[in-house]
């Protein structure tokens, strides 16, 4: 019984450690303390939300030329990150996109935001441009 009690529990840790689901005022807060301005909050939320369901373990694809997208932003491993070794754009390892510290994939969600604006999601335009009324953000500050 106490192996099992064991067993289900360490189970459990190692399920939850490896499957973090920010809540949206969460993100918004790490967002906003990464230096990303307030009005541009509920673009990330909804993008976020599509893309990951703000789970920050997900890893998406295949994509149908063979890509995968990897973490709470979705980034594609052909321009961003490299698997398995520091690499491209971003100049990491996708494996450090699919961990429960956010602050890498802000980092590279800067070098692509920076190069593509938002237009780089595919959920942002399909599910957020425009329409951004269900993801403010105001009573998360
Ligand atoms: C592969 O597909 C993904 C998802 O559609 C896309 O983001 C990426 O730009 C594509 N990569 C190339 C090299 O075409």
């Amino acid at each position: 019984m106490k192996l099992l009690v064991a067993l289900v529990l360490s189970v459990a840790l190692i399920s939850s450690a490896s499957a973090k689901v920010y809540t949206k005022c969460e993100f918004a807060r790490i967002m906003y303390d990464s230096g990303y301005p307030m009005e541009h909050l509920p673009d990330w939320v909804c993008l976020a939300i599509h893309e990951s369901a703000l789970n920050s373990n997900v890893v998406g694809g295949p994509n149908t030329n063979g890509s995968f997208d990897w973490g709470i932003f979705q980034i594609n491993d052909g321009y961003w990150c490299k698997v398995g070794y520091v690499g491209n754009d971003c100049n990491m390892d996708c494996n450090k996109l699919v961990d429960d510290d956010l602050t890498d994939d802000i980092a590279c969600s800067k070098i692509v935001y920076a190069r593509h604006g938002f237009t780089a999601w595919n959920a942002w335009k399909s599910k957020c441009q425009g329409s951004l009324d269900a993801y403010q953000v105001t009573e998360c500050f």
